[in-house]
């Protein structure tokens, strides 16, 4: 994880401490330390007060502390996973300094992680006055930096698998209910794009519904499919919008797990040469893993699909948070290699908003939750509830 969060004391909500956190991943990379470690501390003015004594010998609290790991000249090189310090906020300080300036402690807080993160880079404003102008010079830059990235950030859309309505039809062996239908209600709900997943085994979506779609789909067709020889030329012949390229096997009930894009790059390389050629783009999807999301960038894919499964999986609050940490790292690392991202599988009416919020994800890939959530109160319903989910999160 490149920013290791920890609230140890004074009230922030959890939605300010994802943005936070998010920030600090965005100010590491814009730093040239996206592989670098932070960890990043909130703590209240009382146990500030008793690290700036035992540290500094002040015996009162501040605003912001800052701990390098390493001296300036020997800090890690941009591709290093080394941990570049602790950065300490007081939460109670920021708040009352925002109250002076008329800003918001979000706002103040953004400042004084700059100003600690700048001091683990080797910045100090104490040595000199040039220093000390060079150092809010610095600050400055960042800030407006991290204000224009913000405002280019991705929101994401909604892009429906209807899959499900075809497995439901499959179970009976007849005409209904009819995907192709269904993804024409999914548009007009406000879905921006249709994903099928045409299996080897045809288990839900059959070649026919494909070519339909292909005709009557307006927003996006993303064709789901593993590289395997018959499907690439089925992709090669019906143009689809998009193709996203997953590991497929007979036994499983839905795809498991990221594609090994190590252990066949050179496959790969060649099915996505392949696509490109025919003007199709090529999503990879992978598992929040550093090696992988890089080897899909050398691979020449344009977009990967972070696997959410283990965040929407988990059984546990600690576990979860360590799968979306792992989740937004990935999509931050896959941005700075040149990638744009889409995210997908498992996501439900609670997972999906914290992931729509990262702002690096450009389309969110929801099936199974979407269908299960239609027989209950319709598929026009259900997929509306999730478009407003996805747009509204910030
Ligand atoms: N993304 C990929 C690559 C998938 O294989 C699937 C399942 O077909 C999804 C997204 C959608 O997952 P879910 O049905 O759990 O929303």
């Amino acid at each position: 994880m490149p920013v290791l969060l920890k609230h140890v004391g004074g009230r922030i909500g959890s939605a300010e401490l994802d943005r936070l956190q998010r920030r600090a991943a965005t100010l590491l990379r814009l730093t040239g330390q996206h592989r670098a470690e932070l960890s990043l501390l909130l703590v209240d003015d009382r146990r500030m007060r008793e690290l700036n004594h035992h540290y500094r010998g002040r015996d009162r609290t501040t605003n912001v502390l800052a701990f390098a790991m390493r001296e300036a000249e020997d800090l890690p090189s941009g591709d290093q996973a080394d941990l570049l310090g602790d950065v300490v906020l007081s939460l109670d300080t920021a708040l009352s300094e925002a109250q002076s300036e008329g800003i918001s402690r979000e706002q103040r807080l953004t400042w004084l992680l700059i100003h600690g993160l700048l001091h683990l880079l080797g910045y100090d404003h104490e040595k000199s006055d040039d220093e000390a102008r060079e150092m809010a010079r610095a600050e400055t830059k960042l800030h407006s930096q991290l204000n224009a990235e913000e405002r280019n950030r991705k929101m994401p859309h909604l892009a429906v698998n209807v899959d499900h309505v075809a497995t439901l039809r499959q179970a009976r062996g007849i005409a209904e209910p009819d995907p192709v239908l269904a993804a024409g209600i999914c548009e007009l709900a406000g879905a921006a794009g249709i994903v099928v997943h045409l299996r080897e085994d045809r288990r839900h979506i059959q070649d026919r519904d494909v070519l339909l779609l292909r005709q009557t789909v307006k927003s996006k067709l993303n064709l789901e499919m593993a590289a395997a020889p018959e499907i690439i030329d089925f992709a090669l012949e019906l143009k689809p919008d998009m193709v996203t390229l997953v590991p497929e096997k007979r036994q499983e009930l839905t795809t498991e797990g990221g594609l090994d894009i190590l252990g066949q790059q050179q496959n790969l390389t060649r099915v996505i040469a392949t696509m490109n050629d025919a003007g199709i783009p090529v999503s990879l999807f992978v598992d929040p893993d550093q090696a992988q999301i890089e080897a899909a960038a050398d691979s020449g894919a344009t977009f990967v699909e972070i696997h959410t499964g283990r965040y929407c999986d988990a059984t546990s609050e600690e576990q979860r948070e360590q799968e979306f940490a792992l989740v937004a790292r990935a999509a931050e690392e896959a941005l700075a290699a040149g990638l744009r991202v889409n995210a997908g599988h498992g996501l439900d009416y609670l997972t999906t908003a914290r992931v729509a919020a990262l702002g690096t994800i450009e389309e969110l890939s929801i099936g199974h939750a979407i269908m299960a959530r239609a027989i209950m109160v319709g598929l026009e319903k259900a997929v509306r509830e999730m478009a407003q989910i996805v747009q509204q999160a910030s």
